[in-house]
């Protein structure tokens, strides 16, 4: 397997690490390592923060994201005897280190570098079930002779939301101690942001922090003062450079926590210490824990059932075609993206969230179905229970504190019955849609099913006289905020969008026996299909939208924004556009909107600010939504090419947004190479192709279906697996592994005449046995579950 070598890094050989040679990377390269409550963010410079269930409303630690000085974290100071001192990381000190190596993995970071002769490897992680973090230091002495090591460990208690312009009111509620019994500092606050009973902050932050130490420390200190001193600086710090720690603790403090040990290693010696930071529910708990996690088997165990998670949670489908930039992303790192960044984390350094987007962690969670589909489900109820009556959604809502932002943005409350749909083609459990859950202003529980008809029947009612489905604060495209604010402007690709889960939900209603409703979404998808056709047909492309004025928006007669991407790739994908205009409107995708790092959401880019489209419109132009390539939205160009039978297309695009093929060229990409970055900078910005935002992006998810479902074209439909192969003609052979309805499937697929689609034979164990449908693909029927099977597909004319 290639390692995908560039100046800053590499892929360890199995690809389950990346590696970083230099702690100079172009921005913060980090890795969010979560288990689905307690979180931190560490970059290869060993900043970052860490938080319990929310990463906003509750951060354990002060953070600020500042991608230039990354300078806010947890941190380990080491001096020598002779006063030489560094950090286990490179922040703060920054000393030159003469070996230094930061390995991202799945679930866990190691930063190894050397200085002065003494090796250090700090491993940081986040046991499956618990509420904690665990930075485990191994010390070697790399000298000639003995030699006394002191450490001291650093970190600024935020407890709750804090907000750093507020820090002086925060921390006048903040208490600190330290247990010498549990080698530990433990922190409270009695206020917390979140809304009580008697009042807003006035409730207590209901946890206990904890640090601690496995080795006993021989001075502690939890005030900024002392530690840094007055006027002092990270870099330097008063406490270190004297090596001791003022044992200052209380509630009058600037709170932080630091604990300072000894080591002692003859050359060559090595030794591990181990230290905690948590946010336990109570002191008891918190003591517990750090008992527990002094003991250092107790720490290489949680370690261990760190790594069987996830290789649990990597395997269940696996694929190995001739392009390893494909595989290695397919197999690891989109799904640990999803997983752990997007859906357990919610956060990352160019967005620190916390809370959940109704349409983000839904769309997110359709990753899941290939891996543990239960996790779609529970997703699912959750998102349904974040549902009003009348149908509408939260835009997005806080765990913890259950405040939510309600808006006009049209397409919200679609993903809902999107979602389904997609978990009912992966399971084939029709059942599910009987399962209650209460509305957010209404405790009475509703069927998932009426979940769902209520949101596709309130977005029937909100249409313009001419049939078209109303924009109000945006649809998908968030930054399209003014569009249609007064009610009259329309969305084209929402309409796609609708359309789509009209058919979808026609077989769900029957199914469901609800013959009026089928009868009722089949005749409006048909006259919305018309419509489209009729109305948003530019000429040679759909336009966009339509303002409240009526003006058109993604249309030729506009200056700028004159083309939009999802528009086009949604009239494929939703089966609007008849077959010729679907090939018509994929050649303009491919001549207006490709560039050469993928598709641009729009073209050319907003110069000038239009109060009447949004705030998309006051982006720089070329950043992000306004006419960067915006990740998401370019993974359903991917989509759209292999529906039309383009596996060139659906390839070369994939392979453009690829981070592993973006990262060869780091001085002009940025971002990190083996997560996808929310948008790359399209050419209208001084720093064309500069990638951004990313691990918090909805595009992990969409790509690897993109890759798994349409490129190499395996996919779930009701009645069974369908195998339906769009690749590069150049490509002869692959195989996925996968699981379907609880059957296991090897499945190998040949392409000895050099085609980009259509399945010539299929056999499954050795006999032929599928259905047809389509000219091009090939069904195979359910099995039961606990079997295995070997289907051979040939691909040809
Ligand atoms: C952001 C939002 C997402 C939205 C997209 C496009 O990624 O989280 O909900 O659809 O931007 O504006």
């Amino acid at each position: 397997m290639k390692r995908f070598k560039s100046r800053y890094g590499h892929l360890s050989p199995d690809g389950k690490e990346y590696v970083i040679t230099s702690p100079r990377t172009p921005r913060p390269w980090i890795n969010v390592i979560s288990n689905g409550d307690y979180g931190l963010t560490c970059s290869q410079t060993g900043s970052g923060y860490s938080w319990r269930t929310h990463a906003q409303l509750n951060r354990l630690t002060r953070w600020e994201q500042d991608l230039i000085k990354d300078e806010w974290g947890k941190y380990i100071y080491l001096r020598d005897e002779k006063g030489n001192s560094w950090s286990a990381g490179w922040k703060p000190v920054c000393a030159e280190p003469e070996y230094y190596r930061c390995r991202h993995g799945i679930g866990y970071t190691v930063i190894e570098s050397s200085y002065h002769g003494i090796e250090t490897a700090l491993t940081i992680f986040v046991p499956p079930d618990e509420p904690l973090e665990i930075w485990r230091l191994t010390i070697q002495n790399r000298s000639r002779r003995p030699r006394r090591i002191e450490v001291f460990t650093y970190l600024e208690w935020c407890l709750g939301q804090s907000p750093d312009w507020h820090r002086e009111f925060h921390k006048s509620f903040m208490e600190t101690r330290y247990d010498p019994k549990a080698h530990a500092i433990l922190a409270t606050k009695r206020l917390w942001e979140v809304p009580g009973d008697r009042g807003h902050w006035n409730v207590d932050w209901p946890y206990t922090a904890f640090h601690s130490s496995s080795l006993r420390p021989s001075s502690y200190d939890t005030d900024k003062e002392t530690f840094l001193g007055m006027y002092g600086s990270q870099n330097s710090p008063d406490a270190v450079r004297e090596g001791k720690l003022k044992k200052r603790t209380g509630n009058w403090l600037d709170p932080v926590a630091s604990l300072h040990t000894k080591i002692s290693l003859r050359p060559n010696e090595k030794k591990t210490a181990c230290f905690t930071l948590g946010a336990a529910d109570s002191k008891t708990q918190a003591l517990r824990y750090v008992l527990k996690y002094r003991r250092l088997p107790e720490v290489d165990r949680a370690l261990q059932k760190v790594r069987l998670q996830w290789s649990r949670l990597l395997t269940t489908v696996t694929i190995d075609t001739p392009d390893d930039a494909t595989n290695i992303m397919q197999n690891v790192w989109l799904k640990y993206q999803t997983i752990s960044g997007r859906l357990w984390g919610r956060t990352a350094y160019y967005q620190t969230g916390g809370a959940f987007g109704f349409r983000d962690q839904l769309q997110d969670s359709q990753l899941w179905l290939v891996v543990d589909p239960e996790q779609t489900l529970q997703q699912i109820r959750l998102h349904a229970r974040h549902q009003f009556r009348d149908g509408t959604v939260y835009h997005w809502w806080h765990p913890l504190s259950e405040t939510g932002l309600r808006n006009q943005v049209s397409d919200n409350l679609l993903w809902l019955p999107f979602v389904v749909n997609s978990y009912i083609l992966e399971t084939g459990d029709f059942a599910k849609l009987d399962l209650p859950e209460p509305w957010v202003d209404d405790p009475s529980p509703a069927s998932l099913y009426d979940h769902c008809t209520r949101a596709i029947d309130l977005s029937l009612q909100r249409f313009s006289p001419r049939g078209l489905p109303l924009i109000g604060g945006g649809d998908w495209n968030d930054g399209l905020s003014a569009v249609g604010l007064g009610m009259k402007g329309e969305s084209v690709w929402l309409a796609h969008f609708l359309h789509r889960l009209l058919i979808d939900f026609v077989e769900i209603s029957k199914n469901h026996n609800d013959r009026s409703r089928a009868a009722t979404y089949e005749t409006r998808g048909r006259q919305l299909k018309d419509a489209i056709n009729n109305i948003a047909w530019d000429g040679e492309w759909y336009y966009g939208a339509t303002k409240d004025s009526g003006e058109k928006l993604g249309s030729k007669e506009n200056k700028e924004g004159s083309v939009w991407l999802n528009p086009q790739t949604w009239s494929i994908i939703a089966d609007v556009a008849g077959s010729d205009r679907a090939q018509q409107v994929f050649d303009i995708v491919e001549k207006k909107l490709e560039v050469e790092i993928g598709p641009l959401l729009l073209q050319p880019a907003y110069k000038t600010p239009d109060k009447d489209i949004g705030y998309l419109t006051r982006y720089s132009p070329g950043m992000r939504e306004n006419g960067g390539v915006y990740t998401h939205a370019a993974a359903w160009a991917v989509i759209a090419a292999a529906m039309l039978g383009r596996g060139e297309s659906a390839f070369r695009i994939y392979s453009k947004l690829n981070p592993m093929n973006r990262g060869k060229e780091p001085a002009r990409y940025f971002a990190e190479p083996y997560v996808t970055a929310g948008n790359i900078e399209g050419p209208a910005s001084a720093f064309y192709g500069r990638g951004g935002w990313t691990w918090y992006t909805g595009s992990a998810a969409w790509l690897f279906k993109a890759g798994l479902e349409w490129i190499l074209g395996i996919r779930p439909v009701f009645n069974g697996l369908q195998i339906d192969p769009c690749i590069p003609a150049a490509w002869k052979e692959y195989t996925v592994r996968r699981t379907f309805r609880g059957a296991a499937f090897d499945i190998h697929v040949e392409n000895p005449d050099g085609v980009e689609c259509g399945v010539k034979e299929l056999t499954v164990d050795g006999t032929r046995h599928c259905m047809t449908k389509g000219p091009r693909e090939k069904t195979i029927p359910v099995f039961p579950a606990g079997t295995a099977h070997n289907i051979r597909v040939v691909l040809g004319k």
